[in-house]
């Protein structure tokens, strides 16, 4: 309890929280969108893909407290931070400009985030705690391929790019690694690490609206 205790009594502490525990949701969602980009391969190769991960029994289980474990330390320490922020600063500066290092992408990772936890809490009844007897693939077309929903997580996913965009860039900040030479390849691979992701989930979804043989 010691040193959890003493990272969040400083803000430099709850900050290398927030960059440790978005790291490893980063590794999480990449390869989450490496097992989704098996869809591409056909409905055959996504739904044995899924069956071999169901096969893995209780790693799964440990697996899915670990990712939840993650997720809560994410968020909670996101308000405790947000809230703080608000604290330091009662009076809102009248002029909206990015003086004082706070970047439009900073101003909207809070929402962002928000946008995020709405998405993954309709996204695990969507998938998650749902009838696991049902074909992976079909599961996907028969949701996504209601447009309300397949808008609805096309917006969460463009969310979720801004949001990695920034968090990414904001987590080398956060572990001290600021280096002139180095500071624009880090904000390039950020973005391209952020559109990438965004662009591959994106598919699932457009695909299943606009084209008649994908996972069928
Ligand atoms: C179009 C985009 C996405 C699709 C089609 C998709 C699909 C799926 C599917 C099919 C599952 C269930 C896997 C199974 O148990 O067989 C799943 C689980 C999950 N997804 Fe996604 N996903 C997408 C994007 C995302 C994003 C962006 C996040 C996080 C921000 C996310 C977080 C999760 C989580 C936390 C689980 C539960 C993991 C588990 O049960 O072990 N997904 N997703």
């Amino acid at each position: 309890m010691g040193l959890i205790g003493s990272l969040y009594r400083s803000s430099v502490g709850k900050k290398s929280i927030m960059a440790a525990s978005g790291l490893l949701l980063s590794l999480f969602l990449l390869t989450h969108m490496l097992g989704n980009s098996v869809s591409f391969l056909g409905r055959n190769a996504f739904n044995t893909y899924a069956e071999r991960l169901h096969s893995l029994g209780v790693l799964v289980y440990i697996f899915e407290i670990g990712l939840l474990t993650l997720f809560l330390i994410h968020i909670i320490t996101g308000i405790i931070l947000y809230l703080e922020n608000l604290q330091a600063r009662p009076a809102r500066y009248s002029v909206n400009t990015s003086e004082g290092g706070r970047s439009w992408g900073s101003r909207t990772m809070p929402y962002t985030g928000v946008i995020i936890l709405i998405f993954i809490i309709v996204h695990l009844m969507n998938f998650h705690f749902t009838d696991k007897s049902v074909p992976v693939a079909d599961l996907v077309r028969e949701l996504l391929s209601s447009p309300s929903l397949a808008f609805f997580y096309i917006f969460s996913l463009v969310a979720l790019a801004l949001h990695l965009s920034h968090g990414f860039w904001s987590l080398f900040q956060s572990i001290g690694f600021n280096h002139e030479k180095y500071n624009p390849l880090l904000m390039k691979g950020a973005l391209v690490f952020s559109i990438l992701m965004g662009t591959v989930f994106i598919l699932i979804p457009v695909l299943t609206l606009v084209s008649r043989s994908f996972l069928l």
